[in-house]
């Protein structure tokens, strides 16, 4: 691999990716493409190959540091890999997780979580819960930092949840996932992550807010869709959820795939409702 500085260069033909643009998107119903990223060599060709948001997630503690969840994932592990991915990318929208304990307390420490992650080149911040954190979003976003919420699936509560377990199956759970939403976007979220929940359940979440959801698991009806990248390029350990595609199969190459997933996205071809969601 060429580390010459022109391998640096910016993306041919595309404007650098901001909460404007992700608003136009959003209001002309062009769905949003996202991966997890965690290094500068897969940012800089997500980026090439016109990924517009790349989450630096705190998966990285299972994808990269093989542990069993997010939860010992460090403020500064997050901060490294932000940092990195910042490195290799130019224009794509990047999006860094607060992890499990830097901003539970009080928003006051969800500021300077966040602030470590924006300094370190996150251009907004993403954390799990439903109404607990609305005081937070409300706090960090009054003070110039976007936050994505995220919810169903939020692995950061995996003991509390009993597993990693589709959500908002029934009907009072579903009716509480519609809430927090309303509460998160009210509260100033600039977007919304919804994991492991019933189509319909992510459906009419989407057609009730006026921000973006970007779903994982959660349906073909979502404003957007993430995947974890290293289950996309086919190199997740076990058996893997329905919800992942392997790319790699019929590519040619890393970049290919990711070229495919773009596409696939903004065509609607993934998720494939029969093959990747849950009813
Ligand atoms: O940490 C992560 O990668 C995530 C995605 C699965 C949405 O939160």
């Amino acid at each position: 691999m060429s580390v010459h500085p022109s391998s640096h260069a910016a993306p041919s033909g595309r404007k650098p990716i901001t909460l404007h643009r992700l608003r136009e998107m959003h209001a002309a119903s062009e769905p949003i493409s996202m991966l997890t990223c965690y290094d500068a060599a897969f940012a800089r060709v997500l980026d090439h190959a016109g990924v517009d948001c790349l989450l630096i997630g705190d998966s990285l503690g299972m994808v990269l540091q093989g542990l069993d969840s997010t939860l010992p994932v460090t403020l500064s592990d997050m901060a490294y890999h932000v940092r990195c991915v910042s490195q290799g990318n130019r224009s794509a929208w990047i999006i860094g997780d607060l992890p499990f304990g830097s901003y539970q307390q009080s928003p006051a420490q969800a500021m300077e979580s966040a602030t470590a992650l924006m300094q370190a080149g996150a251009h907004m911040v993403k954390l799990e819960g439903g109404d607990w954190t609305v005081d937070t979003v409300h706090f960090l976003t009054q003070r110039g930092i976007p936050v994505c919420a995220h919810l169903g699936l939020t692995p950061q509560s995996v003991h509390a949840l009993g597993g990693y377990r589709i959500q908002g199956r029934d009907e009072q759970a579903a009716a509480t996932l519609r809430l927090h939403a309303r509460q998160l976007a009210e509260a100033g979220a600039a977007m919304l992550v919804l994991e492991l929940m019933p189509s319909a359940v992510a459906a009419a979440i989407t057609a009730s807010l006026p921000i973006p959801t970007i779903g994982i698991g959660a349906g073909a009806d979502c404003s957007g869709q993430v995947l974890v990248l290293h289950d996309m390029l086919g190199l997740g350990h076990g058996k893997q959820p329905r919800f992942v595609r392997d790319f790699m199969q019929g590519s040619g190459s890393i970049d290919a795939a990711i070229r495919t997933y773009v596409s696939d996205v903004k065509a609607r071809r993934f998720p494939d409702p029969k093959l990747h969601a849950y009813l």
